[in-house]
């Protein structure tokens, strides 16, 4: 009989011989222990995202809110809201995240990549997560909230140990309880000092705060907003690029047309954002009951949509387990879809493709030290923590 469980140190070594399983013999799957229903089709996950009635976001996504009912992290903010609020508010930020808006972060991404390369040349070797790619992600976030570049590496230390899972991962751990707080309190002490400042809000708090009339949006509630902005900037886009620069070392040939091409980098990238999609799954409760693949879900049941395992649906993608940068695959799961949709893809693949051209330009042979990489261990993301790079 076919057995998951997301928290079981053998499906965070590899959950994908697991996610073929689910996806052939039982396409929803119902875990009794968390009263939580699995998606692992790609069709079933992508049509998920655009149902309006089915589903609630205000009891939390992440997997730990929904099968434990875990409450650290699940600060009011448009992840958690159903229409018609989340509608109206998020469509107060979006402009902000659009392709024209954010091109403007191009030229300092660029500066910033070359600072860091330039540091990895100097040393001969260096960690491709920690010395590239979070060290540029959070700057960015800075950047697009207004908050002091100084505090970014103190940043990223608290967004790191908030996603670090205990030993026996069971959601968040002790430590990451400590380092939500102490973010929370940090964002809530920036909001504070923003307030009265003359046009000192950044251009995407101000949109929050226009959002409710004559100003009632506490420090704390900017708060809200502004975690889920830095946490979804800062944790996935490492890892979808550390993931990246390992494909593309382990397929010699597909780096070298890549190089030699730089028009292909948005290829390698939504090559890689299918294949190694880091959240493994986020989800809602069930707001009616609902009947699929023959099963009967209930109104207040959890469910969760394996993202990654929709990335690797031989329903929707030929030979799924083959990285190909010529796949050209039209949609993808790894962004989500419908109305919760990712409002940060646009910031994500214009990092992705600076980073990636410059690294290319100056290191087209880089090595990677496999023995040293780091995996993360989490029932959340899969991934590296740490990638050691030569050049
Ligand atoms: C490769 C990097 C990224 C990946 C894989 C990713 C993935 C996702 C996914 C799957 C969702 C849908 C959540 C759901 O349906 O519950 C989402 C939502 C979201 N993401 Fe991203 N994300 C990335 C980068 C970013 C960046 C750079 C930002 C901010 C600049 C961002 C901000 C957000 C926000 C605010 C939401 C919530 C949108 C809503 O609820 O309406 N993400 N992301």
């Amino acid at each position: 009989m076919l057995s998951y469980d997301p928290f079981s140190p053998e499906v965070i070594e590899d959950p994908y011989p697991h996610y073929r399983r689910l996806r052939d013999q039982a396409p929803a799957y119902y875990a009794e222990a968390y009263d939580t229903w699995f998606l692992s089709r790609f069709s079933d996950v992508w049509n998920a995202g655009s149902d309006r009635k089915s589903f609630t976001a205000t009891r939390g996504v992440a997997p730990a809110q929904v099968m434990l009912g875990e409450t650290v992290g699940m600060q009011p903010s448009i992840a958690v809201m159903d229409p018609a609020a989340h509608t109206e508010m998020r469509a107060l930020i979006a402009d902000h995240f659009k392709p024209g808006r954010v091109a403007s972060l191009e030229a300092p991404i660029r500066e910033m990549t070359r600072d860091c390369l330039e540091g990895l040349a100097s040393r001969g070797a260096g960690d491709v997560v920690a010395e590239l790619a979070s060290h540029v992600t959070v700057r960015v976030s800075c950047r697009l909230l207004g908050m002091p570049i100084e505090d970014a590496d103190y940043l990223v230390d608290l967004v790191t140990r908030f996603f670090t899972r205990a030993d026996e991962p069971q959601g968040t751990s002790d430590d990451g309880t400590e380092a939500y707080q102490k973010m929370l309190d940090y964002l809530t002490e920036f909001s504070r000092r923003r307030r009265g400042a003359d046009g000192a809000w950044s251009d995407v708090c101000q949109a929050f705060r226009a959002a409710e009339p004559g100003s009632s949006l506490s420090d704390e509630h900017m708060a809200s907003h502004l975690f889920l902005l830095v946490t979804g900037a800062t944790e996935t886009l490492p890892r979808v690029f550390a993931k990246l620069v390992y494909r593309l070392w382990e397929h010699p040939e597909q780096r070298a047309e890549v190089a030699s091409s730089p028009a292909l980098i948005p290829d390698a990238i939504q090559e890689t954002l299918r294949y190694d999609m880091p959240t493994q799954m986020l989800g809602r409760r069930l707001a009616r009951d609902l009947e699929l693949h023959g099963q009967r879900m209930r109104a207040g049941q959890g469910i969760l949509f394996l993202y990654a395992s929709a990335n690797r649906d031989e329903r929707e993608f030929p030979d799924p387990d083959r990285f190909d940068i010529h796949r050209r695959a039209p949609r993808i799961a790894s962004f989500g879809s419908g109305i919760h949709m990712c409002i940060g893809s646009h910031v994500a693949r214009l990092e992705a493709r600076v980073m990636l051209e410059e690294l290319l330009a100056r290191f087209p042979e880089y090595e990677i030290d496999t023995e040293h990489i780091v995996p993360l261990r989490s029932e959340m993301h899969h991934g590296f923590a740490v990638v050691p790079i030569h050049v």
